[in-house]
């Protein structure tokens, strides 16, 4: 993302770009543990009514200013109102949350890789050996570490070519690997109970809590309310379809991510002989059970190598778009030169990433409003600064910019077929929902309340 703006060669070029930063650890790895949590069903239903809902309206919304104005999120909300230019630095606040952690987990990613290249999958399917890995102290900070290189050496030396090149292969394989792991959790004996449980939603389920972590889980797996898609918007050419292509992004997203959730899900039911305190597992969920998973199969070695090696690559292709933009912010602000703005934000990346990661072990006690160091700077990012850029950002286009200029922007490739609902959403039910959803559950993690 240099100052001169290149753009997107072809139309399905910026679908397969902005899907490959889309798609990454937040499908894989955080949707399924989230639907476990959340009672399944009924966060699979949530999450699938706020995708074609607020998720079109944003997206929609931030892929079209980005166009308008060919600026990134701070320029863009600049050139349309001077007022609203904090709603850009406060989206800009948030990839410099998400990368160290995000970091760590690829960390992980890469330590299960190599665990299963070298043939130990009986280890890693071992009930301990997740913890007793990530409460250890050198080792987790190195993965994570080696992690942080690799993304930072492809942001210096941009090798951006070879990524798209190897994405066209690699992420309809892993497509292919997920449906085959799908298909095979799916059918060992008990694993119809963790189908239903997926699939089925249970309304007793229901709460305020549901609803802010299934959009909280949208706006990350979809990379919006953090300034990308508005970037992502300026390289878009003018005679691509938008309304079109955010319903392509919507819908292969999505589909990453019920999928892995139907691959993941029913195999903790499986191996926990239907036990459904395992599923509250959190963060480990993917860890714990998929090794288990492997160690089951026929040939599971190397189905698992390969798996984990495509699961990092999706990954790294999601970080290093999230380091590229916290590059680009510094540069477009200190006028840096590229290799001074990555190793500043890598060094950064290391210290903060190197004190989540011993969140789990050494520096376990250290607990922020009753949560560990990851799973708070996941909190604050997914649940309170992305709801409220979110908020923000619908209150200026649609009460002080005016929706006009996204319906102009969008009818510039035709008719903008869903124009009154989208107005009307974020206008009025955006913004209404999003305030209540996020006083109501910030106050039950501050303890205000209980629900
Ligand atoms: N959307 C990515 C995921 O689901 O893993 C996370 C992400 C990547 C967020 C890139 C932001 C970003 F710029």
């Amino acid at each position: 993302m240099d100052k001169k703006r290149g753009s997107f060669s072809n139309k399905m070029g910026f679908v397969l770009a902005a899907a490959g930063s889309a798609v990454g650890l937040g499908n894989l790895w955080r949707f399924p543990y989230l639907a476990a949590k959340y009672g399944g069903g009924i966060f699979l239903l949530v999450y699938l009514i706020l995708a074609v809902t607020l998720g079109f309206t944003l997206m929609i919304t931030e892929i079209a200013i980005g166009r308008k104005t060919g600026l990134s999120a701070v320029g863009a909300f600049k050139a349309l109102d001077k007022r609203f230019k904090f709603v850009g630095y406060l989206a800009c606040v948030v990839p410099f949350v998400i990368t160290p952690y995000y970091c760590v987990i690829g960390g992980w990613v890469i330590k299960y890789f190599v665990t299963f290249l070298t043939g130990d999958v009986a280890a890693a399917a071992g009930d301990e050996y997740f913890n007793g890995f990530i409460s250890q102290t050198a080792s987790p900070v190195f993965w994570f570490a080696l992690y942080v290189i690799i993304t930072a050496v492809v942001v210096i030396f941009g090798v951006e070519k070879g990524i798209e090149k190897a994405s066209r292969i690699m992420m309809p394989l892993l497509v292919v690997l997920i449906v085959g792991v799908s298909v095979f959790c799916i059918t060992r004996p008990g694993a119809m109970e963790g189908v239903k449980y997926y699939l089925l939603p249970d309304f007793s389920k229901f709460s305020a809590t549901t609803v802010l972590a299934a959009m909280g889980q949208l706006f990350y797996s979809m990379s919006l309310a953090m300034g990308i898609m508005i970037t992502y918007g300026s390289y878009m050419k003018k005679d691509c379809n938008l309304e079109k292509s955010v319903r392509q992004i919507e819908i292969f997203d999505t589909a990453i991510a019920f999928l892995a959730g139907l691959m993941i899900i029913p195999s903790v039911f499986v191996f926990s002989g239907g036990d459904e305190a395992a599923l509250g597992k959190g963060p480990s969920l993917m860890f714990v059970t998929l090794p288990k998973v492997f160690e089951d199969m026929t040939l599971g070695g190397v189905i698992g190598t390969v798996f984990f090696l495509l699961v990092l690559f999706a990954a790294l292709t999601s970080s290093i778009s999230l380091l590229e933009t916290n590059v680009s912010i510094i540069r477009d602000k200190l006028g840096w030169s590229r290799k001074k703005a990555t190793i500043t934000v890598t060094i950064y990346v290391l210290v903060l990433g190197a004190i989540v990661s011993l969140g789990f072990g050494p520096l376990s006690f250290i607990k922020i409003i009753g949560l560990g160091l990851l799973d708070f700077f996941d909190f604050l990012s997914n649940s309170v600064l992305m709801p409220i850029v979110a908020i923000l950002t619908c209150i200026c286009i649609g009460h002080f910019i005016g929706s006009k200029v996204v319906s102009d922007e969008v009818e510039l490739n035709g008719a903008f077929k869903f124009k009154k609902f989208y107005n009307i959403m974020l206008k009025w039910i955006a913004p209404i929902c999003l305030i209540l959803i996020l006083v109501f559950a910030v106050s039950e993690a501050m303890g205000w309340i209980t629900v």
